[in-house]
């Protein structure tokens, strides 16, 4: 029988464990640079015994600059890095980068500059219409997602992983709702899956075939005129054979903000029996013994968890020394707050 806490290893990288600290974003300071705080919180994670750290998203492309959250646009960032790798290894875990473009999903003010996406439709959330691409600007911003990259990989990180979910640009490439383009990337599946195959290819040509690339994608994206679950299996088959080495299912979990089930899982079961890939499932993991029995009895390897990691960054530890069973997170929601976003009423010390 598998457990939890089996040592496994997804292509070259050793895992300590199956639990992986799911991506919460962190606040930096102007410029995208880190904080004692940020860098306080990834000590405290690994401390606490999880086997893999996904951060929180960081900026590929200068021009989003203005957005308060950590950067690796450039070769100036990859000093600070090394800080948080270095921490993390102290403790025998694993991190890993994750590398965003945001497009028309903006927070906060973007200013005067132009809002780039795969089509001018206006975004559901903030109304913002962004400006269609351009082959080149689509062929610029893949090359953002490989130097990024390539510094995070000078960094000592453990891998990357292309954030293609959430509504971001790269998942808006995938989403009929939004990609109305009439080129190669727009249309039938195989063209809107093009942005990311690319993305992909370019990122893994920049930093060879041994370097660990993660991908976290939408099974669904909850809008009407989104993907469908074809989509979803066609772009991971797709990525599985270029050879991504695990890809992270998620969907639009801000839905689903008080279920406290794995609500992805049929559709990460799914995928795990398609292809030959680590799947990580992430959204709702609460219960031990529910995910061992997913463990179990699907191909699904790995569980994500974000909000349980930060009311309770000693998981791990309790599973393995106490045997507790469940979670501390109650799901308040309170961590998506402006006034605590990324901190927990429950656990201040992350
Ligand atoms: C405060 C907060 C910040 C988040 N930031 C990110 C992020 O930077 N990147 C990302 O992919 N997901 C982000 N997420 C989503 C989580 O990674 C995860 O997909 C979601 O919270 C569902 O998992 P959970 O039920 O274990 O919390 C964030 C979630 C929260 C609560
Ligand atoms: S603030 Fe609420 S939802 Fe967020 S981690 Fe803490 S208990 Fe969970």
């Amino acid at each position: 029988m598998k457990t939890l806490l089996d040592t496994t290893k997804i292509g070259s990288m050793s895992l300590k464990n199956r639990f992986i600290s799911a991506a919460i974003g962190d606040a930096a300071e102007t410029g995208g640079h880190l904080t004692e705080t940020i860098l306080k919180k990834y000590e405290t994670l690994a401390k606490g015994g999880v086997g893999t750290i996904i951060t929180g998203f960081t900026l590929v492309d200068e021009m989003e600059g203005s957005y308060a959250i950590p950067a690796m646009y450039a070769n100036s960032f990859v000093d600070e890095y090394i800080k948080m790798t270095d921490i993390v290894h102290a403790y025998k875990a694993n991190i890993i980068l994750q590398l965003v473009y945001i497009g028309s999903y903006v927070m906060g003010d973007p200013g005067n500059r132009s809002i780039l996406g795969p089509s001018a439709v206006a975004n559901i959330n903030n109304g913002i219409v962004p400006k269609e691409m351009t082959i080149s600007e689509i062929k610029d911003i893949q090359t953002k997602f490989a130097q990024a990259a390539v510094r995070a990989k000078k960094a000592g990180f453990d891998g990357i992983e292309i954030h293609a979910a959430h509504g971001f640009l790269l998942s808006q490439f995938l989403t009929p709702y939004y990609n109305r383009r009439s080129d190669s990337y727009g249309g039938p599946i195989e063209n809107r899956a093009r942005m990311i195959l690319e993305t992909y290819s370019t990122v893994r040509q920049a930093v060879g075939n041994e370097y660990p690339i993660w991908i976290k994608i939408n099974c669904t994206d909850g809008i009407e005129g989104g993907i469908s679950v074809d989509d979803f299996r066609y772009v991971c088959a797709e990525l599985s054979r270029l050879g991504v080495n695990a890809i992270e299912v998620s969907g639009n979990w801000i839905d689903r903000l008080q279920d406290k089930t794995p609500y992805f899982k049929d559709e990460a079961a799914m995928i795990s029996e398609d292809n030959q890939v680590a799947v990580v499932l992430t959204g709702g993991n609460r219960d031990y013994t529910q995910m061992e029995q997913l463990l179990n009895n699907t191909n699904i390897g790995y569980f994500g968890m974000a909000r349980p990691f930060l009311s309770d960054p000693n998981l791990p530890i309790r599973y393995e020394k106490e045997h507790s069973k469940r979670t501390r997170c109650v799901s308040c929601n309170a961590c998506l707050a402006p006034e605590n976003v990324g901190s927990c009423i429950l656990n201040k010390s992350v």
